[in-house]
């Protein structure tokens, strides 16, 4: 059997990785400014999560969701601290996508509406719901079409208002940074414009931080910039640090009601270890200032390159523009300067680093980017 050949592969076969490096199969080093796709959130092969999945799966990887599994209760009371969501809940599955059709779905079975508001240039995931409102008809194949989706402009609240106010949306969808949009950021005062928007109109406010989430901004999650409360937050990638995991974070005005919701592996023992120990480390390392420190000292510093049209970002997510095409860049940095890196579109280079990513990397990528730019 042969692979299904839908992914555009670097020519790298990486085998292992160590803090913010991955190694190929000759041992060839890289330094990961591109962090797995912003999974990587406290670094390879971190020496307390490879102790605690380690110690988890030769005790129980797995068993279902039908007994108590107390490792939820731990990681649900440790996020809520962390975060600043105390008084939520939490609910949890597999992907990023599978925790945004739980958002709209929840929304909808709370306020029985029907259509979902979301924004140009969005991101949320590749399966029913998810694709539809991601802001890209390829997608979405013919069998997706009768979900009702509407999209307006990021930032313009006057539109948001003229929709929500039909009363026919069920929720509005929105990243706390655009990612695959190419790290745009909603500015704080539409985000405060827009939850008040969602209370004028009994709108469920959802909020995607799948990307701009658990640290990566330089906050716990991006919209609290705007110093806003969301009421459903889907998070995935740094949750698990690479173990397929994801949540949705739920506010106390939605009352859970038996068998509305439910998944095989979502909230697995295994994974539960490994986003308690994520978390663990996390507060340990204070590895969410780290990121609004050495992203701070990035965004700076590639301000002041030349060649690059525009400079976007906040914490370690962080967009670079050019005029012309950035493949080349990319392929430069790649195989003349080891350094991993992400992509939006042909023109925009994104870094998302882990978040333990050291002012002396932050360096070494800042000189090995110099040289690529000057050839
Ligand atoms: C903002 C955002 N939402 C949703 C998703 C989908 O997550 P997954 O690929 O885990 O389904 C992504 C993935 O890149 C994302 O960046």
């Amino acid at each position: 059997m042969e692979l299904f050949d839908v992914y555009s592969l670097f020519n790298v076969n990486v085998v292992s990785g160590k803090g913010c490096h991955v190694y190929d199969e000759k041992g060839q080093e890289y330094l990961d400014l591109y962090g797995g796709h912003a999974v990587i959130s406290v670094g390879h092969a971190h020496p307390d999560y490879v102790k605690a999945i380690s110690e988890q799966v030769a005790k129980l990887g797995f068993y279902s969701n039908s007994v108590i599994n107390t490792l939820q209760v731990e990681l649900a009371h440790l996020l809520g601290k962390t975060c600043g969501y105390d008084d939520y809940s939490l609910f949890l599955i597999n992907s990023g996508a599978e925790a945004n059709e739980n958002a709209i779905k929840l929304a909808s079975f709370h306020n029985g509406r029907k259509k979902v508001l979301a924004f140009h240039h969005s991101f949320h995931g590749r399966t029913t719901a998810a694709a539809r409102v991601t802001d890209n008809p390829k997608f979405s194949p013919a069998a997706y079409m009768g979900f009702e989706v509407e999209f307006v402009d990021l930032n313009d609240i006057a539109a948001v208002r003229e929709k929500l106010a039909t009363k026919e949306f069920s929720s509005v969808i929105i990243e706390g940074i655009q990612g695959v949009g190419g790290i745009q950021i909603p500015n704080d005062q539409f985000m405060r414009d827009l939850r008040q928007a969602c209370d004028d109109t009994e709108t469920v406010l959802i909020l995607d931080e799948i990307q701009s989430g658990y640290g990566r901004s330089g906050k716990f999650f991006a919209h609290q910039y705007a110093g806003i409360k969301a009421d459903l937050i889907s998070v995935a990638k740094g949750i698990g640090n690479g173990l397929p995991m994801s949540g949705m974070l739920i506010s106390p005005k939605f009352k859970a009601v038996p068998g509305q919701l439910g998944t095989t592996f979502g909230g697995n023992h295994l994974a539960c270890a490994a986003a308690i120990s994520v978390l663990n480390i996390m507060n340990k390392e204070n590895l969410i200032e780290n990121a609004a420190k050495v992203g701070a000292h990035l965004l700076d510093e590639l301000k002041g390159f030349k060649g690059i049209k525009e400079v976007r970002g906040r914490g370690l997510m962080i967009g670079l523009e050019f005029e012309e095409p950035i493949k080349e860049i990319r392929s430069n940095l790649l195989y003349e300067q080891k350094v991993f890196t992400g992509v939006a579109g042909q023109h925009t280079i994104r870094l998302l680093p882990p978040l333990c990513l050291s002012m002396a990397q932050a360096d070494e990528f800042l000189t090995r980017f110099e040289k690529v730019l000057k050839k």
